[in-house]
């Protein structure tokens, strides 16, 4: 009898270690569109780098778990996060009606403002010249920006190839430097990095539609999503996500370009 308490008692402690160590190695898988600067690029070494791998990362070690960031198009992250192939999206992404309907969003951790690009010389001067006919607006494919416009042009009764998609920012922008198309609608502060990037652009002071940004989580994780949001209210209150935004987002810079 005694040998099998004993027996028992070694299995029940194995399976309670194997646990831990599981608990222990378990890694966060993060998906992301990593052409989105500041929120996420790559850097000169090949690494992902912006406030949204950082943020992450602060909050996977906060967390006790390993950290790990998958690069896909834009469009792909939603159903990553939905089939498990990753815990969790963050690229920057703006919380919607129609993405609530398939993911569980955070507490959001910045604010994003869909903003036009146009070549410095342009005959676009406010949001609204971007609904005359003829005029080929480009967007990154399956974002808010994408959405958005081809909304208020088909509303507009505007054809629907005024609209030109493309797998991400940069080539966008692109587009917009070779003269294929007439504005960029994009997100503030990446396009103020590619207007830093690409001579002869500028950002039109009009602000097009202004958002919340969160990571999204598989539809009912509750557990991971409480955590998350449980350590970016901590790495807020510490002062660790403010930095890291300041870091790349540095506030005396904004103040002297205002
Ligand atoms: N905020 C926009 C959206 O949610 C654009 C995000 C694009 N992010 C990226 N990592 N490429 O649709």
């Amino acid at each position: 009898m005694k040998k099998i308490v004993a027996l028992f008692l070694a299995v029940l402690m194995l399976t309670t270690a194997f646990a831990a160590m599981a608990e222990e190695t378990r890694t966060l898988v993060m998906a992301t569109n990593a052409s989105f600067p500041p929120y996420e690029f790559y850097n000169d070494n090949g690494e992902i780098v912006g406030i949204d791998a950082e943020i992450a990362g602060a909050i996977a070690a906060y967390l006790g778990y390993g950290f790990q960031i998958d690069d896909m198009d834009f469009g792909a992250i939603i159903n990553a996060v939905d089939s498990g192939k990753a815990d969790f999206g963050l690229a920057g992404m703006t919380v919607t009606e129609e993405r609530l309907e398939q993911v569980d969003f955070s507490d959001s951790y910045a604010t994003g403002v869909q903003v036009v690009i146009v070549k410095e010389d342009s005959t676009i001067t406010t949001v609204d010249d971007i609904f005359a006919d003829g005029i080929i607006v480009g967007v990154q494919e399956s974002t808010t920006g994408d959405i958005y416009i081809t909304d208020d042009f088909d509303a507009a009764g505007l054809p629907a190839d005024n609209v030109q998609r493309y797998p991400n920012g940069n080539e966008a922008v692109l587009a917009l430097s070779t003269g294929k198309i007439d504005c960029v609608v994009i997100d503030n502060e990446p396009a103020k990095a590619y207007v830093a990037a690409n001579p002869g652009l500028k950002i039109l002071e009009t602000e097009y539609v202004i958002e919340d940004y969160a990571a999204c989580f598989k539809k009912g994780n509750e557990e991971l999503l409480e955590q998350f949001n449980a350590a970016l209210k901590a790495l807020t209150e510490d002062g660790t996500i403010p930095a890291i935004i300041e870091k790349y987002i540095p506030s005396d810079v904004e103040d002297a370009a205002e």
